[in-house]
């Protein structure tokens, strides 16, 4: 007798994010096209959180996929010192000018949490580079050290990545490991005056400022203004800090700009890549910066190099996967979408105004996001699960964060299958009236 997928995931897989003591069987999942992912048994699931938030094409597109094989079949990886390829350089040769910012090189790696990591070390050691000695090695005498960070930010589940995101349950373990941020809140119009200042008074100590920008993600699709962003990055270029966007997930689209930073008048000195980037088909990471940061890593001095890198940066197949996805990104019917779906979204927003028992109705471009007022606001919160679980009997495939349930779907995905998420979405709600 044969073993079922779930048994013998059961004996030797280790998931993320689960725990494995209350681990419901897996949805053995065995093909994708377009919005949908099917299972073994036939049953189709709308994919309404684009696996998480990284497919904005849909599966299967049959485009991304004959790139990745043409790719594959001519070469499929390289080391990426001493070595350099076709798709690694005019996929950067095709972002640069696409980016909000004036940035003029990119560095791969891996992933989000990567792009950060890599981000965090170009900034720290920008700072120690401008003196004799590199940080690290002989702490330069005046080199700013301190990061800034938003409260209730995400930026990935490496320790540098951790330690610069929001301390909570799933930073508990590792508390005692984490090195030290400055932490602010994000701003409102009471609180902006006081973080302009507070920044003001550490500028001198403060080497880099990350934010995501509009959308602190995992953190709760909270989405604050623009417009106060502004004035505290232009707080922070009048401190010379560095500023470093965080757009991996806000990249590529799903804000209804290419990235969120076209939202903003003033611009990052570095900025994060990756999920949207392969269109959600491959792992890759980008962290793009400005000449004035590169040209501090310029010198005879051998201590002041980038000392970071991957078996896997700049894949030629990530890469060429990503080059396709840009061209179906910049194709007038893809940005057409993703308006239609952002004018769908905020057009439900009147529907769920409607319910008393929905706080915060929320929406940023492509992405739809709202509390359901049952218990705390927490990621343990056991209305998500439940949720999902009533999501896939619909043919949904949901995952709040606690009780903020939301939606960010591949930008493919149909007004009837929209129209099937909305209303299950306030049938749900009902469910909880
Ligand atoms: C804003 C942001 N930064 C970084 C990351 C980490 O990316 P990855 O999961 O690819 O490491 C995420 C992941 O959700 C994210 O939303």
């Amino acid at each position: 007798m044969t073993t079922s997928l779930e048994e013998r995931d059961r004996q030797v897989i280790w998931h993320p994010y689960t725990q494995h003591k209350d681990l419901l069987p897996p949805i053995p999942v065995v093909q994708g096209k377009d919005s949908l992912l099917f299972d073994d048994k036939g049953n189709a699931y709308i994919d309404a959180i684009s696996s998480w938030w990284v497919n904005i094409h849909g599966h299967g597109n049959s485009y991304i996929a004959q790139k990745m094989y043409d790719q594959a079949r001519q070469l499929e990886h390289v080391i990426f010192t001493g070595f350099t390829h076709e798709p690694a350089v005019s996929l950067a040769e095709r972002l640069l000018p696409l980016l909000p910012g004036s940035f003029s090189r990119v560095f791969y790696s891996d992933n989000g949490s990567t792009a950060v990591e890599v981000a965090i070390k170009m900034a720290i050691q920008y700072w120690g580079n401008q003196s004799d000695g590199a940080v690290g090695v002989d702490k330069a005498p005046g080199a700013r050290t301190k990061i800034l960070a938003f409260r209730h930010s995400y930026h990935g589940d490496t320790f540098g990545a951790m330690s610069i995101s929001e301390r909570s349950v799933f930073t508990a373990p590792f508390r005692d490991y984490l090195f030290e941020v400055v932490f602010m809140d994000t701003p409102t119009p009471e609180n902006i005056q006081q973080l302009r200042t507070d920044i003001r008074r550490q500028g001198q100590e403060i080497a880099c400022f990350i934010y995501e920008p509009l959308l602190q993600a995992a953190g709760g699709m909270r989405i604050y203004s623009a417009a106060l962003l502004d004035e505290l990055l232009e707080e922070a270029a009048q401190q010379n800090i560095l500023c470093i966007a965080d757009e991996v997930l806000t990249g590529f689209g799903r804000t209804g700009k290419l990235f969120a930073g076209e939202y903003l008048r003033w611009k990052a000195d570095i900025i994060c890549l990756s999920k949207g980037l392969t269109g959600g088909t491959m792992a890759l990471g980008v962290t793009a910066a400005t000449e004035k940061i590169f040209r501090t890593f310029l010198s005879d001095d051998k201590r002041k190099t980038l000392f970071h890198g991957h078996s896997f940066t700049a894949n030629p197949i990530a890469c060429s996967v990503s080059l396709a996805s840009l061209d179906l990104l910049l194709e007038e019917d893809c940005l057409q979408r993703i308006g239609r779906l952002s004018r769908r979204h905020q057009a439900f927003l009147d529907i769920l105004g409607g319910f008393p028992i929905v706080r915060n109705a929320r929406a940023l471009g492509t992405i739809l996001a709202f509390e359901i007022n049952t218990g705390r606001d927490e990621y343990i919160n056991a209305i998500g699960p439940e949720i999902t679980r009533a999501a896939l009997q619909a043919g949904i495939y949901l995952r709040p964060l606690g009780n903020t349930v939301y939606v960010m779907p591949p930008y493919c995905v149909t007004e009837k299958e929209m129209d099937q998420v909305y209303d299950f979405l306030v049938h749900c709600i009902r469910k909880y009236s």
